[in-house]
């Protein structure tokens, strides 16, 4: 079983942007952190970050096929990213939504995301560990329920 974890613009910053909204950790440490919960889990995960909407849809189009589901914390894009939306909708797989921080007690701005309505979750204001909580709820769902 395969599991996309997507990362938009921004999060390659991770471990230098503000610390007190994003945590400490940098991309690559929390990758590592969900290639080890996937090998526990007995999942493959295959991420992915760019700073650019159209690598970002590249990617799920190339991916999906061979994919059966989608963790994605869009960065910016979860508030005005249709094109991303699309690609995630044309990709038939699951997505789960992940945010470091609470989207919801920041800026009214951030309060809207795009994605949020066809997604089956949306974790926010776990920090990393919301991307684990994703790992976990969608690979249990999908052993229970195999959608391809
Ligand atoms: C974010 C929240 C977004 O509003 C922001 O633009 C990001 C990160 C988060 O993980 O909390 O880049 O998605």
């Amino acid at each position: 079983m395969k599991i996309l974890v997507i990362h938009g613009p921004n999060l390659n910053m991770l471990g230098k942007r503000d610390k007190s909204i994003y945590g400490e950790k940098t991309l690559g440490e929390i990758d590592a952190l969900l290639k080890k919960e996937a090998q526990a889990l007995g999942v493959e995960v295959v991420t992915f970050q760019s700073n650019h909407e159209g690598s970002l849809i590249d990617f799920i189009q190339e991916q999906s096929h061979s994919a059966q589901g989608i963790i994605i914390n869009p960065g910016a894009l979860t508030h005005y990213g249709l094109s991303l939306l699309d690609a995630l909708v044309d990709s038939k797989l699951p997505v789960i939504e992940v945010h470091l921080s609470d989207i919801y007690h920041r800026e009214e701005w951030r309060a809207k995301s795009v994605i949020a309505p066809i997604a089956e979750n949306q974790i926010v204001g776990s920090g990393w560990r919301g991307y684990i909580i994703a790992l976990q709820t969608l690979t249990g769902r999908l052993k229970a329920k195999p959608s391809r």
